[in-house]
This record gives structure tokens, C-alpha cells and sequence, in this order.
């Protein structure tokens, strides 16, 4: 048989064909068992390598007459192409194989983690901006924006706030120091939303503008240097005082539910005229007198007025044929009271066991 050959000296005698047959066969056999690429790289060797029969038997064929010589060598070409391509689709076989235990052993068990994983949800902050979104825009107003680095005309002069106005010092603002010497800061409040929906000249108007607004603000239970205020803006022809309460009382029955009320006492802005502060009965005892209340029933939410005829001037908008109302709060706050929630400080801490609960 073939396995006294293996191995052999290149002088071995022609073979007969049963050898040949015998020594393919068992090369077959020993590819096909090749278990890994290392095993059938040796089994390749054995049978088909320089000094394996079929090999062996090829450099003898000169011994014999031309007749036989050609049909011994077909006959050792055939087997041993169709040995080299059984090789190869073995180590293909072989390849993906490695290739399948290779990921198996590579895969991270994730059961556990995905177990554990809850999906997020919006920041309360933002949940409660889109609340108020919806129901202003359910009211027929845009939602309207303007930039947070803003000028000082937007921010202070043409909302009646001349240089030498108090009432900027009131507002400590960041100021940007820009090349080229634009005179531009971070809002101080989103009131300059108000210049830029004049400004566009598109009448009539009505318009909330949520948005980031800053101060030189010291973050505090009650404060952040960085929050979020809505602005609402109505310019119409004969828009009264009454609008404006009607307007609030609405809102705040939609946000804080129908038995919250809400009043107005007499305040100062610079941009409205008259100018009121708005309340709200207090969520937590509902108007009986509470801590959080300090005892009065009403919590303060925000400032409101008729629009001031120094801001239509500033901006080309004839006071004699439009009038409108303003009205500005905190998103923050709001959000504060609306979930019992005690520091302002906790919505920007990243605690997510906080941040989840709400
Ligand atoms: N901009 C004011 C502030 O930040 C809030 C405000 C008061 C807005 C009265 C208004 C308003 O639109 O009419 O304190």
C-alpha cells in the first residue's frame, strides 16, 4: 500500500492502480478528519506534499514506456487536482468554523445589562417647556426664538432700558468681549424676544419664546446662573388689559389644573405699562397658607403688562393702531413647583436617581 512509500526516496517503482486508488482514498480520509487548519496543513503534507506517494510515484514515471506513462501520470494528475481542491474546501470549511468559535468566544453576555437597562426620557425641564409649548400653541400662537448671545439694543434699549436705565443694574449680565467691539451679551431674560417679533413686521402677533436666559446669579435653592423663561407676546388692534388676565388664568388652569386661580398685583417693567406681577394659588396647600406659600396661599410666578409705547416706537410700530401684552416667567421655577421639588440645584446636578423620579 501506500504508506511504505510515504516518505520515500523518489526511486520507487511505477505504481499499479489499485495503489494509486488506495493512496488517494486514504489521503481523502485524512483530509476530511482534519479537525483544525494546523491538522489539515499536515494531512496536506503527508498526501500531497514533495515526498507523498502520488508525488513520489510522478518523478518515477520515466521507467515506463510512453504509453503507460501518459496514462499512469493522467491518472496521478486527476487524483491529486481533485485532493488539492477537497484540501481546499476543507480549510474554507475549516476557516469559518474558527472563525464561528472565535465570535462565541469573543460574545459578551449581555443579559444582564439589558435586564437593568430602562429607557430615558426628556429632562423635567424640558417636559415642562414642551407642556407649555402645546398649550400656547393650542391657543393659535407661534413658538418663536431669538439669539442667546444677544445685542443690548434687543436685550436693554429698545425694551425701554436707555444706558443709564435702573433697571439694568438690577439685571448683572455676561457680557461677551468680542472682537471688533460689538456690544453683545448672554440674555438676561427672553423680553428681547419681543423686539425681534416687532422688528419682523409681521402684525399681528402672537408668539411664546422659551429659551436659556443668564445672570451673574450666585446657583442657590431659588437661583442659577443659567435658566429658562417663556415670554409671551400679543400685538393686536384693541388688545385690552383684560386679554391679559384671561390669558394667564387660562394657562394656568391648563398647566397646574382647573382649581389653581391666579391674580395680579401692581408691579414695575420697564417694557409694559402697567406692569403687574402674576400669582398662582399655591400648589401645596391650595391656597390655605402653607411653608412653601409663607402662609399667604399665593406663590409668585411671573411679571406681565400692556406692552409699553417706548418699545412699538423703538421699533417702528405705530402705537395708535396696535396695542398688545407681555407676560414672562421661569420654565425652572415652574417646574420646581409643579413637582414639590425644594433646589433649583438638583435639575442641573445629573443625578439620576433624581432626574428618573420626575
Ligand atoms: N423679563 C422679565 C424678567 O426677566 C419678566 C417679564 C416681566 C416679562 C414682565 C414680561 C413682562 O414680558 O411683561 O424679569
Amino acid at each position: 500500500m501506500g504508506d511504505d512509500t510515504t516518505g520515500g526516496t523518489g526511486t520507487e517503482a511505477p505504481p499499479d492502480p489499485g495503489a494509486v486508488e488506495a493512496a488517494a482514498a486514504a489521503a481523502r480520509g485524512a483530509l476530511q478528519a482534519a479537525g483544525s487548519l494546523e491538522a489539515l496543513e499536515a494531512a496536506r503534507h503527508a498526501h500531497l506534499g514533495r515526498s507523498s506517494p502520488l508525488l513520489v510515484w510522478r518523478r518515477s514515471l520515466g521507467a515506463l514506456d510512453p504509453d503507460e506513462r501518459r496514462r499512469v501520470g493522467l491518472v496521478l494528475n486527476d487524483r491529486r487536482a481533485e485532493l488539492e481542491s477537497l484540501a481546499e474546501a476543507r480549510a474554507a470549511e475549516l476557516a469559518t468554523e474558527a472563525r464561528a468559535a472565535q465570535l462565541a468566544a469573543d460574545a459578551l453576555d449581555l443579559t444582564e445589562v439589558t435586564a437593568r437597562w430602562r429607557p430615558g426620557h426628556l429632562h423635567v425641564v424640558t417636559q415642562v417647556r414642551e407642556e407649555l409649548e402645546d398649550v400656547f400653541v393650542g391657543m393659535g400662537y407661534e413658538i418663536a426664538e431669538g439669539p442667546e448671545a444677544e445685542s443690548d439694543w434687543h436685550n436693554f434699549t429698545a425694551l425701554n432700558m436707555p444706558p443709564d436705565h435702573p433697571a439694568r443694574s438690577a439685571q448683572d449680565s455676561f457680557y461677551l468681549d468680542l472682537a471688533g467691539g460689538a456690544s453683545l451679551l448672554l440674555r438676561s431674560q427672553t423680553s428681547p424676544v419681543q423686539v425681534r417679533l416687532l422688528e419682523r413686521g409681521q402684525l399681528p402677533i402672537y408668539a411664546v419664546a422659551p429659551g436659556r436666559v443668564y445672570r451673574r446669579d450666585t446657583a442657590d435653592a431659588r437661583h442659577l446662573p443659567v435658566f429658562h423663561q417663556i415670554e409671551g407676546f400679543v400685538v393686536d388692534r384693541g388688545v385690552t388689559f383684560a386679554d391679559l388676565v384671561g390669558t394667564i388664568d387660562t394657562f394656568v388652569r391648563a398647566i397646574f389644573g382647573e382649581g389653581t386661580r391666579s391674580r395680579l398685583r401692581p408691579a414695575y417693567f420697564p417694557f409694559t405699562e402697567p406692569s403687574a406681577e402674576f400669582e398662582v394659588t399655591c400648589t401645596i396647600c391650595g391656597g390655605e397658607g402653607c411653608r412653601t406659600c409663607g402662609q399667604v396661599g399665593w406663590i409668585e410666578l411671573g411679571g406681565c403688562g400692556m406692552v409699553h409705547p417706548a418699545v412699538f416706537q423703538a421699533t417702528g410700530v405705530d402705537p395708535e393702531e396696535w396695542s398688545g401684552f407681555a407676560f414672562g416667567f421661569g420654565i425652572d421655577r415652574l417646574a420646581l413647583m409643579r413637582h414639590e421639588v425644594e433646589d433649583l440645584r438638583t435639575f442641573i446636578e445629573n443625578d439620576v436617581r433624581f432626574l428618573r423620579q420626575l
